[in-house]
């Protein structure tokens, strides 16, 4: 059952890439309301892990990083780890998955961002190995990347992010966080994440979701931050939490989405800044029935 699932989804895939979205080229990340919003006040899709693109067990994504960028996400979050002195996307370790190195994870970012002017992207990337930020900042600057990442040049209060079409407009449309070990005096333009950020619980396993707790940084206070609320279904197989790909399709739901982000909003008075999804990202027409 499992497998005839999966070719369903690679049967679906080659419909979709035989007839790619184009990304909206018009207003600010595709609505022309947004362009007035500030950074901090707008609610986007995001894809957890979306450097694992693939049907094996540890993989979050579908369809590559640019088709997840033409269907609409604006926030990508994903792993790196030390691998030969270099920066390698692994999934936990680079034994148990390893795309390649940060440099090509990267590139097709920046295409990507060269070929839609009028997008702001968000970028979080995780240090779990506590790599010199400067490392990361090399390989950015070696792509030409660092051209468009936005430097605040101090920390910004909620209200003093700029909005999306000055953004737009300064060229400085790409925003970079990092988890831990980030340093804006070596690169000021990958940000501390928890600086700006709190996050819901990741790992959950109970597809109702209905909660919208602060989980980490623990003991902090929600006020001040943006969130992030990550809504992506895992499945616990003999204790090991993998993505539960089987019931994507109604995680990924509007109705499973906004029934979650409703809650956010009776919690904290505002909507969630960043919404992360993972497995079978893709639209209603490819859902499983
Ligand atoms: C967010 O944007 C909406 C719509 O423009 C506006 O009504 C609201 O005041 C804004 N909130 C903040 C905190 O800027």
């Amino acid at each position: 059952m499992y497998r005839s699932m999966i070719s369903c989804i690679v049967a679906g895939l080659s419909v979709l890439l035989a007839a790619p979205t184009s990304a909206a080229s018009v207003g600010c990340n595709g609505n022309s309301a947004l362009c007035s919003r500030k950074y901090s006040n707008v609610t986007q899709i995001g894809s957890h892990d979306s450097a694992f693109v693939g049907v094996l067990l540890p993989d979050n994504q579908y369809i590559p990083v640019t088709d997840q960028l033409n269907f609409g996400i604006r926030f990508l979050q994903a792993q790196t780890h030390k691998k030969d002195g270099g920066i390698e996307m692994c999934h936990t370790s680079c034994l148990e998955l390893d795309v390649g190195s940060l440099s090509s994870y990267l590139s097709p970012i920046k295409t990507w961002l060269d070929g839609n002017r009028n997008e702001v992207l968000t970028l979080l990337l995780t240090n779990g190995d506590a790599i010199p930020v400067s490392q990361f900042g090399s390989v950015f600057a070696a792509l030409g990347l660092d051209e468009y990442a936005y430097a605040p040049g101090a920390n910004l209060a909620m209200d003093q992010w700029p909005t999306l079409q000055s953004m737009i407009d300064a060229g400085k449309r790409l925003v970079v966080f990092m988890d831990y070990h980030a340093d804006p005096s070596s690169v000021p333009y990958i940000l501390d994440e928890f600086t700006y950020f709190f996050e819901t619980p990741y790992d959950v396993t109970d597809k109702t979701f209905n909660q919208c707790t602060l989980d980490r940084p623990g003991g902090a206070s929600a006020n001040g931050r943006m969130y992030i609320v990550n809504h992506f279904l895992d499945v616990d197989i003999f204790g090991i939490l993998i993505p539960d790909q089987i019931n994507a399709p109604k995680t990924n739901s509007q109705s499973s989405i906004l029934a979650q982000s409703n809650l956010c909003y009776q919690t904290w008075g505002r909507m969630p800044n960043f919404i992360l999804v993972s497995a079978g990202f893709r639209p209603p027409t490819l859902r499983l029935s």
